[in-house]
């Protein structure tokens, strides 16, 4: 049983906390411990905010790093406190900080050996905006890598980018990246199409889209989804010439590859966040280590000769992004949260942060996996 105390100015900072540590490279149940008396970061370089955490969520890449395949390229020190997305309120601000102050609700992406799964986390404040004032603490943690990932594929980093009327296909829209892209690209007014497994049908209808699964049922309904179960069919063949402007892949593996230049129109763009390997440890270890030359020799020998523009996307994070989603897709309701299941360490301790992992790990949840750290 974990005691939380609740915080809310930099007078009552404690010293002590509680934090997930990864002690090692293994399993989950064997490398995560929880640990009761680790020091606050409470020294603050000039950039710098505290944040006292209240949720933090789970996304693949904490599983990647845990079993020590991405070492080449992220050498955390042990103890380390894993974890990325989190939500919570700024309780100190560094001499230099300006847009955030004590007290704001914030939500970010923190990419550093002090991570989210923990009561206080340290960070640039360029790592942070102000959460949704309609979303609670546990939410908003939902959010930020998954979300903003999708946001800079589909909006920054394709040129043109998607707009009213782009017909946009997305491999995995069961997955995170897939259902928070289906949604910010319908809200644009994009024509979008995507794979899931029949188990998952569900969650499109409960973001409130009415399925199809024929060509020749598509007509002008914002609300119309055309998905295709690939456990039964492929994409690629069901929708052959079918010009779409960009394939946004978020499943990985060359099986999605080769389908995308089935249906891209010419000139049109493929960009994927999961590289060559469904898995994904590989592939990014392939971008890091080998260069990103390998993965794009890769890509262009089954694009390069077809027309079509291609690349793989890592995401950067920036507070300027985290606000526009803020405003223009969570606080208007345009995009809607999947939560799964809460994992809670102050009930069920270590065991909470295991499942975390576990159930992430198993691609068997269907929305957001959450760590909530403190009762709001
Ligand atoms: N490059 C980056 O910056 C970046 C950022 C974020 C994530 N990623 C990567 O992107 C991938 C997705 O991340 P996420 O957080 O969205 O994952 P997630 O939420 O854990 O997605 C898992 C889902 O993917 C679906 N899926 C698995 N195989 C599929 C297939 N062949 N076709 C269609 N759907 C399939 C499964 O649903 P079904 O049961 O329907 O199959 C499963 O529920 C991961 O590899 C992650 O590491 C990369």
């Amino acid at each position: 049983m974990v005691e939380s105390t609740t915080t809310t100015s930099k007078d009552d900072i404690p010293s002590l906390m509680t934090a997930a540590h990864q002690n090692g490279y293994g399993e989950a149940g064997d490398v995560l411990t929880l640990a009761y008396e680790v020091p606050v970061p409470r020294q603050l370089s000039s950039n710098q905010i505290l944040v006292r955490v209240y949720a933090a969520s789970i996304n693949p890449i904490d599983w990647k790093l845990l079993n020590g395949n991405l070492s080449l390229i992220i050498r955390p020190s042990f103890p380390h406190i894993p974890g990325k997305d989190v939500a919570g309120v700024v309780i100190n601000v560094g001499s230099s900080v300006k847009r955030l102050k004590i007290g704001d609700q914030v939500y970010g992406n923190v990419h550093n050996d002090e991570g989210a799964y923990a009561e206080y986390v340290r960070g640039k404040e360029s790592q942070f905006a102000l959460k949704p004032n309609n979303l609670t603490m546990i939410e908003a943690a939902a959010i930020p890598l998954a979300c903003e990932t999708s946001y800079q594929a589909l909006f920054t980093k394709t040129s043109p980018s998607v707009g009213p009327k782009s017909k946009v296909f997305i491999c995995g829209g069961a997955s995170a990246t897939g259902w928070f892209a289906i949604q910010m690209a319908k809200a644009v007014g994009a024509h979008v199409a995507t794979t899931c497994s029949q188990r998952n049908f569900s969650l499109m209808e409960k973001l409130g889209y009415k399925i199809i699964q024929d060509t020749n049922e598509i007509n002008d309904d914002p609300q119309q989804l055309l998905v295709i179960d690939y456990n039964n069919k492929d994409f690629g063949e069901v929708l052959q010439g079918q010009n779409y402007d960009l394939v946004y892949d978020c499943v990985g593996g060359e099986q999605q590859w080769l389908a995308a230049r089935r249906i891209l129109k010419r000139g049109g763009q493929f960009i994927t966040i999961a590289g060559d390997d469904p898995e994904a440890s590989i592939s990014l270890n392939t971008v890091f280590t080998l260069g990103p030359r390998l993965l794009s020799r890769k890509l262009g020998s089954v694009f390069g000769s077809s027309h079509h523009s291609y690349m793989f996307h890592m995401i950067s994070t920036s507070y300027s992004e985290l606000d526009h989603m803020r405003t223009a897709y969570f606080e208007t309701g345009k995009v809607k949260l999947l939560i799964d299941t809460v994992f809670d360490w102050q009930k069920d301790g270590v065991q909470a942060l295991h499942k975390l992992y576990e159930k992430s790990k198993s691609g068997k949840a269907q929305g957001k996996l959450i760590l909530k750290i403190a009762d709001e």
